[in-house]
């Protein structure tokens, strides 16, 4: 409950508070929340670990329990990202592990190289095993290895989990988490957090794709496949070639209110269990050592502080007998939680906090909760267990340092790992339409367009070489094919000829055209949609299909995307419509199936939408009525014609979540606002707008789709982003996001202007400096804002000055830190 600071300083309302608090801690413990959100593990699926406890090693970790200093303990269950942590700090803090998160690639290069990666992480494991400490235990290396090792240069790169799922192979993913270890091996890495097992119900969340199914049954089949890829199994069980597989996130990522990420669930406990609990049985039943728990909460209680799905549930009645890894500063959305302190996330069942940041705080922090009793000795041995047993396993304690283990540097991207991947995506493509005219003819002219036909990136998407993905050109993936090269290649050797032409402006009129576009990448919430439609292309892709037709040239449209998107105008444009998801490096993959050397196998694992609106979808769903069913893909060998599919005219107006201001639009219900000290406001609603009153701003919209602001340096004016319900950007602060505007200056600043989020701000003049005629991206992380409470901010963006000003705005959003980026100070 908020209370408005005005009523608190009413000494009769305070002592009236005071008193019902007083006279009822009923009330005050809200107990219907606590109710609706209890746990009854009794009622959930058992489960059972086929490792099994080693007497002799337990025995081991006893004795060194008994050896191992209060500080030693707390060492074990803080895991940094490396660029917080020097190895000197490694033995002096005693960290029992290091992560690198998305992008996070040595020296900041993202080309570097398998020895860079080693040379890396072989200084922090040799902290760890120092000569003189007491007990020695070694440190292991986690990454996200989510679609193969996908932050490392050269690597193979497989579909994201949403292809994989269409393509229902269990065998397939088996070899695919073998060769991902294999990658992840090379490099000198202990462990991956993957895979992720979620059972996404609401196509709106931005993690969509790392999802195999609505469906519990692939995700469960695919839990098992995969975790049995990744660690091996029987004698071969996290063997020299495997690494620890993690089962994430747990739990019910999947099933947030309005597909939000982080967000809320409010499914029944039944269904938890039922949809989303399931894959962690096979998963367990499979041996996954790591489970990594969710940011999201369940019915109001965030899963870092729910002990009774962590311990009762997942460590009781599933027997989990591995260890719980914390999400990136998860337990400090915990209310009455910090970054840096927060006994409630390791009392709740949590065994490794995720402190990529500002670990030394919170390790002093716990060892005062230790010393003080907050947190239980008993439970401290029990995560400090479970983490000495996991590496007992892995054989940490027996092998030589990473650079010396026999699978280090063995060769990654190599053709028997990209073979499978390019398999994996001829499997993953579900047909949706062909009225004839697939496959390919051999000898045909192909004209080959649209901005993701030679896209390494965008069939990448996410998670790729950085978290976003969203920077990377083909030369940064050598050894990796694009569509386009992969059909040239097949359509030549077949006889025929393929013209390339983003924009479809061939010179020759070709037999027939494939079209590929799509989703650009995105990541985590940056990829939460307010509906199921296609944002950005939307309209440049539709009218391309549409002029191609109009010429009376045959058109396949290829989709690229980590959803199913209500595209029906799209497929109707089309003769032929393939969805393709994110197929990673191995465009041949797609080409395979285009020219007909290999038939369509992908079956939908997600419901396809008839209308933008139209979510969530699922299989199952009382009046389910999809545009295209569950299980749905046709074939050559099962062809069917399609007929015009009905098409809905809206006006909503699409926005990425994070994107304030672009293409001259004010998108996801932002507003642009003007204002200044004599309390004149207005709104600009997209005609040219001066302050009444004091006439201190203009400001109005361009031909280049810009917004041109002009100060006249009378008085002090801002020019603000805001929503009428407050942005909660927390989160996007704590990920190390920046609020980022690309913007020309026309006339430069005659006094200081400051660029504020909220109530916080910080001088942007010398950035402003010169006026010049090209467009400048101006990056400033939201972390020089968090002096506030980021959860409820009315403004997202506000430029304030004094003095006379003239910019054009061509794009606010929130984007993906860049290296260099700092809190400017003048
Ligand atoms: C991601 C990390 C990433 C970081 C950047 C996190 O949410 O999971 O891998 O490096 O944000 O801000
Ligand atoms: C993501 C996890 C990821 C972690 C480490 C988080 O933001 O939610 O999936 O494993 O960062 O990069």
């Amino acid at each position: 409950m908020k209370l408005d600071p005005k009523i608190c300083r009413n000494p009769f309302v305070v002592s009236w508070l005071a008193l019902m608090v007083a006279a009822s801690p009923v009330w005050a413990a809200t107990p219907g929340k606590a109710d609706q959100a209890a746990v009854h593990p009794a009622k959930w699926p058992a489960a059972r670990s086929p490792i099994g406890l080693d007497k002799a090693t337990e025995a081991k970790i006893t004795a060194m329990l008994a050896q191992m200093s209060v500080e030693q303990k707390v060492g074990q269950i803080i895991q940094p990202e490396w660029k917080t942590i020097k190895p000197e700090e490694v033995i002096q803090y005693h960290i029992g592990s290091i992560e690198n998160g998305g992008g996070a690639v040595p020296g900041g290069n993202k080309h570097a190289t398998v020895k860079d990666w080693v040379d890396l992480i072989e200084p922090y494991y040799q902290a760890s095993v120092a000569p003189g400490q007491k007990v020695t235990i070694p440190l292991i290396w986690a990454s996200d290895a989510v679609h193969g090792h996908n932050n490392v240069y050269g690597a193979t790169l497989f579909p994201h989990n949403i292809g994989l799922g269409a393509a229902n192979d269990p065998e397939l993913i088996r070899r695919i988490g073998e060769v991902t270890a294999a990658e992840v091996r090379s490099t000198g890495m202990d462990w991956t957090f993957a895979p992720t097992i979620a059972v996404a119900r609401d196509d709106r969340w931005g993690r969509t794709y790392e999802s195999y199914s609505e469906d519990p049954r692939i995700a469960s089949t695919y839990a098992a496949a995969m975790v049995a890829g990744i660690q091996g199994t029987g004698a071969d069980f996290l063997g020299p070639n495997h690494v620890i597989a993690t089962a994430k996130h747990f739990l019910g990522d999947g099933s947030t209110d309005g597909g939000r990420d982080q967000g809320d669930s409010t499914v029944s406990e039944t269904d938890l269990a039922r949809l989303h609990g399931a894959p962690y049985v096979d998963a367990i039943n499979t041996g996954t050592q790591s489970v990594m728990a969710s940011f999201n909460s369940w019915q109001g209680v965030k899963l870092h502080a729910n002990k009774g799905l962590l311990t009762g549930v997942l460590k009781g009645r599933m027997g989990f007998d591995g260890f719980i890894m914390g999400d990136w500063l998860a337990h400090g959305q915990i209310p009455g939680c910090t970054n840096s302190d927060c006994s409630q996330a390791f009392n709740a069942g949590l065994d490794i906090y995720n402190q990529p940041q500002d670990w030394k705080l919170l390790y002093a922090n716990l060892l005062r909760d230790v010393k003080n009793g907050t947190i239980p000795m008993a439970r401290l041995d029990d995560a400090v267990r479970r983490i000495l047993r996991v590496k007992f396993r892995m054989g940490v304690f027996d092998q030589p340092s990473p650079a010396n283990r026999p699978a280090t540097f063995q060769p990654i991207g190599t053709p028997q790992h990209r073979a499978i991947a390019r398999e994996a995506v001829a499997k993953s493509m579900v047909l949706l339409k062909n009225n004839g005219v697939l496959p390919l003819k051999p000898g045909a002219t192909v004209l080959i367009a649209g901005n993701g036909a030679d896209n390494i990136a965008m069939q990448s998407g996410g998670w790729t070489l950085s978290w976003q993905g969203a920077d990377n050109s083909n030369n940064d993936f050598p050894g990796a094919t694009s569509i386009y090269e992969g059909l040239k290649a097949q359509i030549e050797a077949k006889g025929g000829q393929a013209l390339f032409s983003p924009d479809a402006t061939a010179p020759q009129k070709p037999d027939v055209a494939i079209v590929v576009f799509g989703e650009t990448p995105y990541a985590e919430f940056m990829g939460d949609q307010s509906d199921v439609a296609l944002h950005y292309g939307n309209t440049e892709s539709l009218a391309l299909l549409k002029s191609l037709k109009a010429q009376g040239i045959p058109v396949v449209a290829v989709l690229l995307s980590g959803r199913p998107l209500y595209l029906n105008p799209h497929i109707n444009a089309a003769d032929a419509f393939v969805a393709a998801w994110l197929p990673g490096s191995e465009g041949a993959g797609v080409a395979d199936v285009l020219v007909g050397d290999k038939d369509f196998q992908g079956r939908l694992s997600f419901s396809w939408p008839k209308r933008p609106d139209q979510t969530p979808l699922n299989v199952g769903d009382v009046n389910y009525d999809p545009q295209f069913a569950y299980g749905f893909g046709l074939s050559y060998a099962q062809p069917a014609q399609t007929a015009q599919l009905p098409e809905v005219a809206s006006t909503t107006k699409y926005g990425e979540k994070n994107v304030y201001f672009s293409k001259g639009t004010v998108w996801n219900g932002y507003g642009v606002t003007l204002s200044d000290n004599d309390n004149h406001r207005m709104d600009y609603v997209g005609t040219q707008t001066t302050l009444y009153g004091t006439a201190a701003l203009t400001v109005s919209p361009q031909d280049d789709a810009s917004l041109r602001a002009v100060w006249n340096g009378k008085t002090q004016a801002s020019l603000s982003v805001g929503a009428e319900a407050p942005s909660d950007i927390a989160r996007e602060a704590n990920g190390a996001m920046v609020l980022s505007m690309t913007l020309r200056v026309n006339a430069a600043p005659t006094k200081e202007v400051r660029l504020g989020v909220g109530s916080a701000s910080v001088p942007v003049t010398a950035w402003l400096a010169e006026a010049s005629s090209a467009y400048r991206v101006l990056s400033v992380p939201l972390s020089c804002f968090t002096s506030q409470d980021l959860s409820a901010t009315p403004t997202v963006m506000q430029l304030t000055t004094e003095g006379a000003l003239d910019i054009s705005i061509q794009d606010i959003r929130l984007g993906e830190t860049k290296p260099g980026a700092a809190c400017p100070t003048q």
